[in-house]
């Protein structure tokens, strides 16, 4: 039986069900299986501790295992308060990783648990949207020193990296796992644009045949959303400030408009653009009754909730996880999961087949940092393009699917700039 480390988590006694979903998820990653069998051999953590802070699900969860298989002191906290699941955590917990997270954690405990976590002074950390770090620079600084260097899930933790980066205020190195092509190419397309949806059709049971779905952000999420939204049989609105973009979903086949015209067509929309204020008051005020706002960016900014309620005259909870804002002439309009990640806080977050090639590459990233002969400058680093090809390689061996080599004369070719 491993030792049950200090916790702060809701019920011990949810760990076998929550031990049931990671027992699922482990089946569909095969990439993560092939790197957990290394790191139980190679040991790249052996006596170092790691702070996992991800959405606290059964992915994720397997991923702290894994880690904790190379030989580290595990702690998990959450990004997210609404994306924890508490028989996870349990079973996580159970399994001897240190866990301080509960689902529906308030501002105050969230901020605590963050705190807590650090308190195991973690050699390396993996986060999510970046909450842990800025946590280290502007709390507690006496960590960063100790920090050897971490990995970072999701591009608007990118954002804020580069940004401390460039103002000379990073303290350690940081990996940039989102911008790995085996990352943003399947987790931020497939991934959200199949969780999303996920998201939406559980929580409200209603049709999308026929609906007109306006997306805002047509990166590599919106792109998904919107991609899939077509695939339901929606009409689908995108709305971008990126000219290019807008080009490309326009060539895609969608309609696009800005956001104040968008409002007027909508019955669902999906914010996604890592920015605020994409929904506001001056939309509220002109959408159809019974639109639908869900928000899939990372932070709960991409729709204004403060203009939302300051317009509503009756704001109540209609089912899990939607609240209908009645507004002063009548209309009604909806929110889902507080305008958090829907697919986090409203379902189960993004297919593990997906999920798979993420963690397989947070894994190895964090590896890597642990395995340099000398630490490195505090700079925000790509994935080597070996890794990203790496995991390509497992995935499609995993898949069983056998593609074309170059021949010599092909590469011969292909190096030559001087033939006819
Ligand atoms: P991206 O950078 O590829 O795309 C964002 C797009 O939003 C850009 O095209 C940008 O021009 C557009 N945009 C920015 N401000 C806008 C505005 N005011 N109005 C309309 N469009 C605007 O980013 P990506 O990878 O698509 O991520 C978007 C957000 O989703 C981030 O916050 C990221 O962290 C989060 N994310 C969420 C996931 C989930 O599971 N829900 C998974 C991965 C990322």
């Amino acid at each position: 039986m491993p030792e049950i480390k200090e916790s702060t988590i809701r019920d011990i006694k949810l760990a076998p069900q929550g031990q049931l979903k990671i027992d699922w998820v482990e089946g569909h990653m095969p990439v993560l299986n092939q790197v957990r069998k290394e790191f139980e051999q190679d040991l790249p953590f052996k006596g170092k501790r790691v702070v996992v802070c991800l959405h606290l699900e059964a992915k994720t969860a397997y991923l702290a295992k894994v880690i904790q298989a190379g030989g580290a002191d595990v702690t998990v906290v959450a990004s997210n308060p609404l994306s924890t699941q508490d028989d996870v955590v349990a079973a996580l917990v159970a399994g001897g990783i240190r866990a301080h997270a509960w689902h529906g954690a308030t501002a105050e405990e969230y901020h605590q648990h963050i705190h807590q976590a650090l308190d195991s002074k973690p050699d390396y950390i993996i986060d999510d949207g970046g909450d842990l770090v800025s946590t280290i620079h502007q709390e507690r600084r006496e960590l960063i020193a100790h920090v050897q260097g971490g990995a970072e899930e999701t591009t608007t933790g990118i954002l804020r990296l580069k940004a401390m980066e460039k103002n000379g205020e990073l303290g350690f190195p940081m990996i940039a796992v989102n911008d790995a092509q085996m990352k943003y190419l399947f987790d931020n397309r497939y991934g959200t644009g199949q969780s999303v949806w996920d998201g939406i059709m559980r929580t409200t049971n209603l049709v999308v045949a026929g609906k007109t779905v306006v997306v805002a952000g047509y990166g590599w999420c919106g792109k998904g959303v919107a991609m899939r939204a077509k695939g339901l049989g929606a009409r689908v609105i995108v709305c971008e400030v990126d000219a290019i973009k807008a080009n490309e979903a326009w060539m895609d086949g969608f309609q696009v408009m800005p956001m104040l015209e968008a409002a007027t067509w909508g019955d669902f929309f999906i914010t996604v653009t890592g920015d605020k204020d994409i929904i506001r008051g001056e939309h509220f005020k002109v959408m159809k009754d019974g639109a639908i706002l869900a928000n899939a960016g990372h932070f709960d900014v991409e729709i204004n909730k403060v203009e939302l309620k300051a317009l509503a005259k009756k704001i109540r909870i209609v089912r899990p996880n939607i609240e209908e804002f009645k507004l002063a002439d009548g209309r009604k309009v909806f929110l889902l999961a507080e305008g958090r990640l829907v697919n986090l806080a409203a379902g189960d977050g993004h297919p593990a087949e997906v999920m798979d090639m993420t963690f397989a590459l947070q894994a190895l990233s964090l590896a890597s940092l642990a395995t340099v002969p000398k630490p490195l400058p505090a700079k925000v680093y790509s994935v080597p393009h070996d890794m990203d090809l790496r995991v390509a390689r497992l995935k499609l061996e995993a898949l069983n699917l056998k593609i074309d080599e170059l021949s010599e004369a092909q590469r011969a070719y292909l190096a030559n700039w001087a033939h006819s």
